[in-house]
């Protein structure tokens, strides 16, 4: 049977992945009012707190199982959250299913899964990004750290979880970065080295949906990566974020699209990939102008969380239309203009080795000023909120000012608890008055 794709309606929708960025795309989606049902595969403590939301969670979770449930279920499009299901091909999968999804390819996904592909691109179509060399062999790479004489940023090849990446202050630390790399810390991720040139300057994150050959671009945003107050401590997958990131106007962001976006997504077209999906840009703002330091094939966490409440409900036709490749048939995306400030509350011990089974114990419900997604939490046989995972949850609140939205998050986070629930208290600092 052919579906006739261009009348079909979007009552069903399934998202993959068990994060807060998931939950907070599943919230977004369920504003709008045709849908009937959202399944989140495998969802979290959190997922069935909105409307319509319901965790799907087969027996396994392989490709063809999940295939037959969706089409079991009806499911009229597919949102695919992680990278990790991305790049393994899932999307590929479900295509020749006759599946219609939001998610990139296993060829389009390796702009995150792979750093050397995604460098490769950014030189063949100009795009500005840090002087890097690449190889698969220990000794090349610290023959080339010898010839630069400078400390290097040291990065595996593939996805390592977001701890793949070392910026180094010394040689010597950029010498035992490669060795542990090639100790294989990293799997085959680490198969082959990055070295890259240090840059400097603020980080700001972009994105835009694709629907393969047109995109649209939504606020920027910006992460706080560092686990603890003041930029200090180690990475993180972020502890909050704030959008749209003022670091960029309205003039910067339609020049970034051209310096970019747009040559990403030409260059992606000339290798004959059909990118639908979330194109994210990581940049640095050098003084000597915007530099891409990685691309991602999803949307942020937590960006995601600080973004989608910005998105008119025009959203879930949008992500529709551009995974049926029809983007200019979906209405013209809002966005509400206030500012939007998450702050992510982790376990204790996170991220080396977050500690999991505590209860939480939350006062405050979403709504559309004020929303709580769940991330790291399941639901035990007593109804209970427990941790799972290292970040527990993030709070996101709106303000027509981010002193607001911030105050207002914050004094909202004083209504969760759980034991050793740790949170970032200068998310924002960048925008915010102290
Ligand atoms: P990534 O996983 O590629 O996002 O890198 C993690 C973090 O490392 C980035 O957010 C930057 O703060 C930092 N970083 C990556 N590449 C560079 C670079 N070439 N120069 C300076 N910092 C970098
Ligand atoms: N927050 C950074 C990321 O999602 O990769």
């Amino acid at each position: 049977m052919t579906k006739n794709q261009n009348t079909e309606e979007l009552k069903r929708i399934l998202i993959v992945g068990s994060g807060g960025r998931e939950n907070s795309i599943a919230w977004a989606l369920s504003k709008n009012q045709s849908i009937e049902q959202i399944y989140v595969c495998p969802g979290n403590g959190g997922t069935t707190n909105f409307e319509k939301c319901i965790c799907l969670k087969p027996k396994h979770e392989d490709a063809k199982t999940i295939i037959k449930e969706c089409q079991r279920l009806g499911i009229n499009l597919v949102v695919i959250g992680p990278e990790v299901p991305l790049a393994e091909g899932l999307a590929d999968k479900m295509r020749e299913e006759g599946l219609t999804v939001f998610g990139p390819g296993k060829d389009g996904a390796q702009l995150e899964a792979s750093k050397e592909w995604s460098k490769a691109l950014m030189i063949e179509n100009n795009i500005p990004t840090a002087k890097y060399w690449s190889t698969g062999s220990k000794e090349e790479a610290l023959e080339i750290l010898k010839r630069f004489n400078q400390p290097l940023v040291i990065k595996a090849d593939g996805l390592a979880a977001g701890k793949g990446v070392t910026v180094c202050e010394t040689i010597e630390q950029s010498k035992e970065a490669i060795k542990e790399i090639f100790s294989g810390k990293f799997g085959s991720a680490g198969n082959k080295v990055i070295l890259e040139e240090k840059i400097e300057g603020p980080e700001v994150s972009i994105f835009a949906l694709c629907d393969g050959e047109k995109l649209i671009v939504l606020p920027p945003a910006q992460d706080h990566k560092r686990l603890l107050d003041g930029d200090n401590g180690p990475n993180t997958g972020g502890m909050g974020a704030y959008a749209p990131a003022l670091l960029i106007n309205e003039k910067d962001l339609a020049d970034l699209t051209e310096l970019v976006l747009n040559p990403t997504l030409k260059g992606l077209k000339k290798k004959k990939i059909k990118y639908i999906g979330v194109i994210y840009v990581g940049l640095m703002l050098t003084s000597s102008g915007p530099k891409v330091i990685e691309f991602n094939c999803r949307f942020g966490d937590p960006e995601c969380q600080a973004l989608m409440p910005l998105m008119g409900e025009e959203f879930a036709s949008v992500l529709f239309a551009c995974a049926r490749g029809e983007i200019e048939k979906a209405p013209k995306l809002t966005f509400n203009s206030e500012c939007s400030a998450c702050i992510v509350a982790a376990s204790k011990g996170y991220p080396e080795s977050p500690q999991k089974g505590n209860k939480v114990n939350i006062k405050v419900e979403s709504n559309l000023s004020l929303q709580v997604f769940h991330a790291g939490t399941t639901i035990d046989e007593f109804d209970n909120i427990i941790t799972s995972g290292g970040r527990v949850l993030s709070i996101v609140a709106q303000g027509e000012s981010f002193d607001k939205a911030f105050d207002f998050a914050y004094s909202n986070l004083k209504r969760i608890s759980f034991e050793g629930m740790h949170y970032r208290k200068d998310i924002g600092y960048q925008v915010r008055k102290f």
